[in-house]
């Protein structure tokens, strides 16, 4: 059935339920290896041309999934069958706590955009960790999005981080430190200098693996910058923008609350992007995230000196053909311009 029938069914659902239906639905699916080759078989591309080794892993390809689709971490053999380069699962909070109350997130069907005030719904870190030691295939890595719990203060947050590192360092590949949602409250106002540089200087003395940092697209550039600088002086691997919004503006119509994702999200993503780009080419990973829906939005990313992009929005309106169409457009542009692999485009417009 082509995706576009699939999706008005799917789209004649509340959105949330919508979900529940599909990842229930794929759960049990991918339970089948037959089924998950027939996924790779159809969708995933592969083509070394596309591959890179960062963050101490080899990624097949430069799109992968970004957080909040795979919370809990049931559809990480799905996904990655889907012929995603990478799979982010979380954000997971140490303790189970429901999020708020729902409705909590909406379509935006003409604007291809989201609208979600989902407030860190997590099975909680046991449930999950457990989850994740079940999982033995790790088809492509793993990130493991880490928040804080909504009833821990603001001065006992380094202690939520600390302890999801340790109970996660055997399990994820890379980690992201999320700072950057709205719907928890105060939890952006952890997005300074101090706070970045406390917890990772904890992050690298309990762990080895990789730590990132995820930041909103509503930062000043020059705080987003200053941030970064200070996130990367003391030892995070690489820098994700962006999150959700909560610029309304941009999207008329829209309800003052929660973070906007896709289309609309696209051109103030992109220049947080490339003002990092010009700030940390070649000294630290960029991430691109935020209305990545085509090839040459990946390909314009790249260029602007993301290693990798992720997408989530774009997923629930294109469907799982869309990883594998954006990694085939990205192989075309890489011939169109006579690179012979990826990285050689990688901040070439800086
Ligand atoms: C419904 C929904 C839930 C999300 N949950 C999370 C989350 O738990 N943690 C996180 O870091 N980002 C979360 N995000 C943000 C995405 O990871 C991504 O940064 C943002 O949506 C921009 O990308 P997009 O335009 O491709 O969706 C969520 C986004 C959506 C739409």
């Amino acid at each position: 059935m082509a995706y576009s029938v699939f999706r008005s069914l799917l789209f004649g659902l509340e959105a949330e339920r919508a979900h529940e239906w599909v990842t229930g639905s794929l759960a049990l699916a991918q339970r089948s290896a037959l089924l998950r080759r027939h996924w790779r078989r159809r969708w995933a591309i592969r083509d070394e041309r596309l591959a890179q080794d960062l963050l101490g892993q080899r990624f097949a390809n430069p799109v992968g999934l970004a957080a909040g689709f795979d919370k809990d971490a049931r559809l990480v053999l799905a996904l990655a069958a889907f012929g995603f380069g990478a799979v982010e699962i979380g954000t997971v909070t140490p303790q189970p706590q429901p999020g708020n109350p729902r409705p909590r997130l909406w379509r935006h069907p003409s604007e291809r955009s989201l609208q979600n005030c989902l407030g860190f719904n997590s099975a909680g870190m046991e449930k999950v960790a457990t989850r994740l030691a079940a999982v033995r295939e790790r088809p492509v890595p793993l990130g493991v999005n880490l928040g804080k719990n909504r009833t821990t203060s603001q001065a006992a947050a380094q202690g939520d981080y600390e302890q999801l590192l340790r109970r996660f360092s055997t399990l994820a590949d890379y980690f992201v430190l999320n700072v950057s949602s709205p719907n928890t409250p105060h939890l952006r106002q952890l997005q300074v200098p101090d706070f970045a540089q406390a917890v990772l200087a904890a992050a690298v003395e309990i762990t080895a693996v990789p730590v990132l940092i995820k930041i909103a697209p509503d930062l000043p550039t020059a705080a987003a910058i200053e941030l970064a600088e200070a996130a990367v002086e003391a030892g995070a691997a690489g820098i994700i923008a962006t999150n959700t919004t909560t610029d309304y503006a941009l999207l008329p119509g829209a309800r003052p609350v929660g973070g906007l994702s896709g289309a609309v999200l696209r051109e103030k993503s992109f220049a947080l992007l490339q003002a990092l780009g010009r700030a940390f080419a070649g000294r630290t990973i960029l991430i691109s995230v935020g209305g990545v829906d085509s090839a040459a939005e990946a390909y314009r990313r790249l260029r602007a000196g993301a290693s990798l992009v992720q997408l989530y929005t774009a997923l629930i309106y294109e469907g799982p053909r869309l990883a594998g169409r954006i990694n085939r457009g990205l192989v075309d542009y890489l011939e169109r311009d006579g690179f012979s692999c990826l990285s050689e485009a990688i901040g070439a417009d800086l």
